[in-house]
């Protein structure tokens, strides 16, 4: 593959288009009731067909599965449910070979009782290497008031081993005892964790709950200063020994905690920028688009090389974690009136269930996410709007297999049912009759063609993932409206989180020529003035209108017709890239 993007000189997860998917729940090829690599490389053709650019796969290598993979057994090597090294390597091969770059999981925090290294830690002497491999504990009471993050499962983040005679610190599940980032064994341990996977052609990797890599007594020991120090010797070591690799945080945190991930360009490379997401769903519930301005407002400017992973939906539950309890329980009342929908203070649910299974509003919410700022990520089986089971136990009502066709198993085994590792959703309106990929690709107005249309809009208009932002003023807060722009081109985006008509017009100076309208849904532009747009909009109406900019000496969009909020919002001046 080539190092760069097609145009200009940006970092290629600037401008890519990320699936997250499941080895496990895609495509199962040997027909025992389990996903796996051979059958993910067989359906390689439909991602490349769907558009996006990137895979993100989730833990794949062997472990007990009692956290999906994320309890890890054995760094390097596949789980053998999902096939071999070698199909590993052929899978890779085929998707670079597409065009499709591949994104891995890399868990630091903590590891399976069932790894070698917990094996060896607990009958070592206190002291020695392999002992100072975990975080252990004569008492429960180190580190109190830490909260607890799976809540639903664990009363405490200690938990005693009999073999050792001694407590061991888990951020997690009691299984997942944390790894002591303390021990310089462990960190070179890591790094060569790190130089394994990259090695082998990996492009980039997801830095699994990274705030928790330290414990500090007195702290709540997340975001820690040695986090970000370990952060930084890693980045060092990848830039040193690879190019053009990639890390991502996952950091369920505060805007500026989150930030900090990024270091001065020195850290991380990108990170889920996890409050957008609950924003766009407050304020589609709440019909306010304030409610989205304030998260930039909130959010500090981000180095140049940097960008955001942003999302709606992915395996685990919409987190609830960092919101005051008012909040949580008006999202739970709009969101997860079912009880078992609720999981570990979030709502274990798919997009489209989450939606009600109202087609505006999935496109209205995908609208958002592919034109504000950031590298969009897309969760397997959203593409076709599928279904969830709240029934499943902890998060695997979202992770069911993927539905392709209207057949046995939806077309994902040819297993007897009862083999599956998970069964497929059955109950209407989400079973295989109604949502499947085949149908949905024989049909111009299925949600399939539309979300690949509307991945091709974006990969036309890059300005979309690299040029600058700024929202647009005028009065309707149930209008959202902003602009995305670099020296030559200029987009428009208005979105309307109401359920009923509305009018607005914005004001714009600085475009030339035609306007031209890239996708819709329920917009009829009213008035186009040499100063203006007058449009009216329907219930969750959406458009995103191209125009070229007007040359002029400065790289904003100077027209005092396109005032801000503030003057300088911290995304306008965080999205410096453009493409000359
Ligand atoms: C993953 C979860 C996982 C947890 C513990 C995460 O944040 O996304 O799925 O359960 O880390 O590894
Ligand atoms: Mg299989």
């Amino acid at each position: 593959m080539s190092n760069k993007s097609g145009m200009g000189n940006l970092p290629w997860y600037k401008e890519a288009i990320i699936y997250e998917v499941h080895v496990r729940g895609f495509y199962d090829s040997n027909g025992d009731g389990v996903g796996d690599f051979q059958g993910l490389t067989q359906k390689l053709p439909y991602l490349a067909e769907l558009g996006v650019t990137a895979l993100w796969l989730l833990p794949f290598y062997p472990s007990p599965l009692k956290d999906e993979g994320y309890d890890v057994a054995d760094y390097k090597d596949v789980h053998p449910s999902y096939g071999s090294l070698d199909d590993f390597k052929e899978f890779l091969k085929t998707a670079h070979g597409l065009g499709l770059r591949v994104i891995t999981e890399l868990v630091l925090n903590h590891t399976s009782v069932r790894h070698q290294w917990f094996q060896r830690s607990r009958t070592a002497k206190p002291g020695t290497k392999w002992r100072e491999f975990y975080v252990w504990s004569d008492t429960p009471d180190r580190y109190r008031g830490v909260r607890v993050i799976f809540s639903d499962f664990e009363k405490s983040n200690w938990a005693w081993d009999p073999v050792a005679n001694a407590y061991y610190w888990h951020r997690f599940f009691s299984h997942q005892p944390d790894l002591n980032l303390d021990s310089q064994d462990v960190q070179e341990a890591l790094l060569d964790v790190v130089d394994f996977w990259f090695g082998l052609g990996v492009d980039g990797m997801r830095l699994d709950a990274v705030p928790y890599l330290f414990e500090r007594e007195g702290t709540p020991c997340e975001n820690l200063p040695e986090t970000h120090e370990f952060l930084k010797k890693l980045r060092l070591h990848v830039d040193d020994k690879f190019k053009d690799k990639m890390l991502l945080a996952e950091a369920d945190q505060l805007p500026p905690e989150e930030v900090a991930y990024f270091g001065s360009g020195n850290e991380c490379n990108m990170a889920f920028q996890f409050p957008l997401t609950l924003s766009l769903f407050e304020a589609l519930e709440l019909e306010d688009g304030s409610v989205i301005r304030s998260v930039y407002e909130e959010t500090p400017p981000i180095p140049k090389t940097c960008q955001w992973a942003t999302f709606l939906r992915n395996h685990d539950q919409l987190s609830l974690e960092m919101v005051p309890e008012e909040q949580r329980d008006r999202m739970y009342l709009a969101y997860a009136k079912d009880e078992n929908c609720r999981l570990n203070r979030g709502i274990r649910r798919r997009l489209a269930p989450l939606l009600g299974n109202d087609r505006s509003k999935i496109e209205l919410m995908n609208f958002l996410l592919f034109t504000l700022p950031g590298t969009p990520v897309l969760y397997y089986g959203d593409e076709i709007g599928m279904g969830d089971n709240c029934r499943l136990p902890d998060r695997g009502g979202v992770r069911t297999p993927m539905q392709w066709s209207s057949g046995l198993n939806a077309g994902f085994s040819v297993a007897n049912p009862s083999r599956l590792y998970l069964p497929v959703i059955s109950d209407p309106p989400y079973d295989c009759r109604t949502v499947n990929a085949l149908s949905q690709r024989h049909d111009e107005s299925s949600l399939f063609e539309w979300t690949r249309r509307l991945i091709g809009t974006a990969s036309r208009l890059p300005v979309l993932r690299t040029g600058r932002f700024q929202f647009l003023e005028q009065p309707n807060t149930r209008v959202l409206s902003f602009i995305r722009y670099s020296r030559s081109e200029l987009v428009v985006a208005m979105a309307s989180l109401s359920h009923r008509p509305e009018e607005v017009r914005v004001a714009l100076d600085n475009h030339k020529g035609a306007i031209r309208t890239e996708i819709s849904r329920g917009i009829t532009l009213e008035a186009l003035g040499r100063r203006s747009l007058g449009l009216s909009l329907g219930p969750h109406a959406y458009a995103l209108y191209s125009m070229a900019r007007k040359p002029g000496p400065s790289s904003r969009p100077h027209g005092t017709s396109i005032p801000t909020r503030r003057r300088h919002p911290p995304q306008a001046r965080q999205q410096e890239e453009e493409r000359s």
